[in-house]
Protein backbone atom coordinates (compact mmCIF):
# COMPACT_ATOMS: atom_id res chain seq x y z
CA UNK A 1 0.00 0.00 0.00
CA UNK A 2 0.99 3.31 -0.34
CA UNK A 3 1.70 6.68 1.71
CA UNK A 4 -0.31 9.17 0.27
CA UNK A 5 -0.65 13.38 1.04
CA UNK A 6 -3.87 15.35 0.29
CA UNK A 7 -2.91 18.59 0.63
CA UNK A 8 -6.00 21.04 0.32
CA UNK A 9 -6.39 25.11 0.30
CA UNK A 10 -9.74 26.73 1.58
CA UNK A 11 -10.73 30.18 2.60
CA UNK A 12 -13.95 29.12 3.75
CA UNK A 13 -13.31 25.57 4.51
CA UNK A 14 -15.59 23.30 1.87
CA UNK A 15 -12.76 22.18 -0.08
CA UNK A 16 -10.86 20.96 3.46
CA UNK A 17 -14.20 18.72 3.69
CA UNK A 18 -13.53 17.26 0.29
CA UNK A 19 -9.93 16.69 1.08
CA UNK A 20 -10.98 14.44 4.44
CA UNK A 21 -13.39 12.84 2.39
CA UNK A 22 -10.81 11.74 -0.35
CA UNK A 23 -8.11 11.03 2.45
CA UNK A 24 -10.90 9.01 4.47
CA UNK A 25 -11.74 6.57 1.37
CA UNK A 26 -7.70 6.13 0.32
CA UNK A 27 -7.28 5.00 4.37
CA UNK A 28 -10.72 2.64 3.94
CA UNK A 29 -8.56 0.87 0.98
CA UNK A 30 -5.30 0.66 3.35
CA UNK A 31 -2.91 3.47 2.64
CA UNK A 32 -1.49 5.62 4.81
CA UNK A 33 -2.69 9.07 3.94
CA UNK A 34 -2.00 12.86 5.55
CA UNK A 35 -4.23 15.10 4.90
CA UNK A 36 -2.95 18.98 5.56
CA UNK A 37 -3.24 22.14 4.40
CA UNK A 38 -0.90 22.81 1.37
CA UNK A 39 0.83 25.75 2.98
CA UNK A 40 1.87 23.95 5.83
CA UNK A 41 3.99 20.84 4.31
CA UNK A 42 7.59 21.92 4.25
CA UNK A 43 8.48 19.25 2.03
CA UNK A 44 6.70 15.86 0.28
CA UNK A 45 9.46 13.73 0.54
CA UNK A 46 7.76 10.74 2.62
CA UNK A 47 4.86 10.06 -0.15
CA UNK A 48 4.42 8.23 -2.90
CA UNK A 49 1.65 9.67 -4.20
CA UNK A 50 -0.27 13.52 -3.84
CA UNK A 51 -3.40 14.58 -4.38
CA UNK A 52 -3.50 18.01 -4.34
CA UNK A 53 -7.03 20.26 -4.69
CA UNK A 54 -8.13 24.07 -4.28
CA UNK A 55 -11.32 26.08 -4.05
CA UNK A 56 -11.65 28.48 -7.19
CA UNK A 57 -11.73 32.01 -6.74
CA UNK A 58 -12.02 34.08 -9.87
CA UNK A 59 -11.10 30.79 -11.89
CA UNK A 60 -7.62 30.20 -10.11
CA UNK A 61 -6.37 28.40 -7.61
CA UNK A 62 -5.66 29.28 -4.01
CA UNK A 63 -2.39 30.82 -3.70
CA UNK A 64 -1.56 28.17 -0.81
CA UNK A 65 -2.03 25.64 -3.68
CA UNK A 66 -0.44 27.61 -6.85
CA UNK A 67 2.36 28.01 -4.20
CA UNK A 68 2.73 24.40 -3.44
CA UNK A 69 2.56 22.98 -7.15
CA UNK A 70 5.63 25.89 -7.71
CA UNK A 71 7.57 25.03 -5.22
CA UNK A 72 7.09 21.24 -4.92
CA UNK A 73 7.18 20.99 -8.79
CA UNK A 74 10.33 18.58 -9.29
CA UNK A 75 9.59 16.35 -6.51
CA UNK A 76 6.38 16.18 -7.72
CA UNK A 77 7.27 15.33 -11.18
CA UNK A 78 8.93 12.07 -9.80
CA UNK A 79 5.51 11.13 -8.12
CA UNK A 80 1.97 9.98 -9.24
CA UNK A 81 -0.37 12.88 -8.75
CA UNK A 82 -3.77 13.73 -9.32
CA UNK A 83 -5.51 17.40 -9.03
CA UNK A 84 -9.03 18.42 -8.17
CA UNK A 85 -10.66 21.57 -8.07
CA UNK A 86 -14.13 22.94 -6.10
CA UNK A 87 -15.55 25.47 -7.07
CA UNK A 88 -19.18 25.45 -9.28
CA UNK A 89 -22.33 26.49 -7.21
CA UNK A 90 -24.37 25.08 -9.37
CA UNK A 91 -24.74 21.14 -11.20
CA UNK A 92 -22.36 21.92 -14.03
CA UNK A 93 -19.67 19.31 -12.41
CA UNK A 94 -22.13 16.86 -11.40
CA UNK A 95 -21.07 14.51 -14.40
CA UNK A 96 -17.11 14.93 -13.89
CA UNK A 97 -16.37 15.99 -17.17
CA UNK A 98 -16.36 20.11 -16.37
CA UNK A 99 -12.51 21.22 -17.86
CA UNK A 100 -10.08 22.40 -15.61
CA UNK A 101 -9.36 26.07 -15.69
CA UNK A 102 -6.46 26.80 -17.19
CA UNK A 103 -3.89 27.19 -14.26
CA UNK A 104 -4.52 23.61 -13.70
CA UNK A 105 -4.46 21.90 -16.72
CA UNK A 106 -1.24 23.47 -17.59
CA UNK A 107 -0.12 21.82 -14.01
CA UNK A 108 -1.81 18.65 -15.05
CA UNK A 109 0.26 18.74 -18.47
CA UNK A 110 3.00 19.12 -16.65
CA UNK A 111 2.62 16.38 -13.78
CA UNK A 112 1.08 14.16 -15.89
CA UNK A 113 -1.97 14.09 -13.65
CA UNK A 114 -6.10 13.65 -13.94
CA UNK A 115 -7.76 17.46 -13.07
CA UNK A 116 -11.41 16.86 -11.79
CA UNK A 117 -13.73 19.55 -10.96
CA UNK A 118 -16.26 19.41 -8.24
CA UNK A 119 -19.30 21.29 -7.49
CA UNK A 120 -18.72 23.92 -4.49
CA UNK A 121 -20.83 24.94 -1.61
CA UNK A 122 -21.12 28.94 -0.26
CA UNK A 123 -23.37 29.65 2.79
CA UNK A 124 -26.16 32.19 2.69
CA UNK A 125 -24.82 33.90 6.04
CA UNK A 126 -20.69 33.80 4.33
CA UNK A 127 -18.63 36.68 5.38
CA UNK A 128 -17.87 39.70 2.94
CA UNK A 129 -20.67 41.67 0.37
CA UNK A 130 -19.01 39.88 -2.66
CA UNK A 131 -19.13 36.59 -1.34
CA UNK A 132 -22.82 37.28 0.26
CA UNK A 133 -24.10 38.70 -2.94
CA UNK A 134 -22.97 35.46 -4.66
CA UNK A 135 -24.45 33.33 -2.14
CA UNK A 136 -27.89 35.17 -2.46
CA UNK A 137 -28.55 33.90 -5.99
CA UNK A 138 -25.93 30.79 -6.66
CA UNK A 139 -25.58 29.99 -2.60
CA UNK A 140 -25.94 25.75 -1.53
CA UNK A 141 -23.63 22.75 -1.68
CA UNK A 142 -23.19 21.52 -4.67
CA UNK A 143 -20.58 19.05 -3.61
CA UNK A 144 -21.17 15.58 -4.52
CA UNK A 145 -19.60 13.13 -1.71
CA UNK A 146 -20.71 9.77 -3.42
CA UNK A 147 -19.02 11.42 -6.91
CA UNK A 148 -15.81 12.31 -4.67
CA UNK A 149 -15.61 9.39 -2.82
CA UNK A 150 -15.62 7.40 -6.21
CA UNK A 151 -12.84 9.53 -7.70
CA UNK A 152 -11.06 8.86 -4.26
CA UNK A 153 -11.69 5.12 -5.11
CA UNK A 154 -10.38 5.16 -8.24
CA UNK A 155 -6.95 6.77 -6.78
CA UNK A 156 -6.68 3.80 -5.13
CA UNK A 157 -7.21 1.48 -7.03
CA UNK A 158 -4.71 3.07 -9.05
CA UNK A 159 -2.32 2.84 -6.44
CA UNK A 160 -3.22 -0.79 -5.46
CA UNK A 161 -2.17 -1.80 -9.16
CA UNK A 162 1.25 0.18 -9.18
CA UNK A 163 2.27 -1.25 -5.17
CA UNK A 164 1.32 -4.86 -6.24
CA UNK A 165 3.90 -4.67 -9.38
C1 LIG B 1 -15.66 35.76 -4.69
C2 LIG B 1 -15.88 34.37 -5.15
C3 LIG B 1 -15.36 33.97 -6.39
C4 LIG B 1 -15.55 32.67 -6.86
N1 LIG B 1 -15.04 32.31 -8.08
C5 LIG B 1 -15.29 31.06 -8.56
C6 LIG B 1 -14.79 30.66 -9.86
O1 LIG B 1 -14.13 31.41 -10.57
N2 LIG B 1 -15.10 29.43 -10.31
C7 LIG B 1 -15.85 28.55 -9.57
O2 LIG B 1 -16.11 27.44 -10.03
N3 LIG B 1 -16.29 28.89 -8.32
C8 LIG B 1 -16.02 30.11 -7.81
N4 LIG B 1 -16.47 30.46 -6.56
C9 LIG B 1 -17.15 29.45 -5.72
C10 LIG B 1 -16.17 28.82 -4.71
O3 LIG B 1 -15.12 28.17 -5.40
C11 LIG B 1 -16.91 27.79 -3.85
O4 LIG B 1 -17.73 28.50 -2.96
C12 LIG B 1 -15.95 26.88 -3.13
O5 LIG B 1 -16.65 25.74 -2.65
C13 LIG B 1 -15.23 27.59 -1.99
O6 LIG B 1 -14.38 26.69 -1.36
P1 LIG B 1 -13.84 26.92 0.13
O7 LIG B 1 -15.03 26.83 1.06
O8 LIG B 1 -12.91 25.77 0.33
O9 LIG B 1 -13.14 28.23 0.17
C14 LIG B 1 -16.28 31.74 -6.07
C15 LIG B 1 -16.79 32.15 -4.83
C16 LIG B 1 -16.59 33.43 -4.37
C17 LIG B 1 -17.15 33.82 -3.03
Amino acid sequence: MSTVLVAYATRRGSTEEIAEWIGDTLRIAGNTVDVRPAGDVPDIDGYDAVVLGSALYVRRWCRDARRFARRHRRALARRRVWLFSSGPLDHTADDGGLPPVRGVRRLSDRFGAEAVTFGGALRADVRGWIARNIAKDNGGDFRDRVQIRQWAGKIAADLAVVAAR
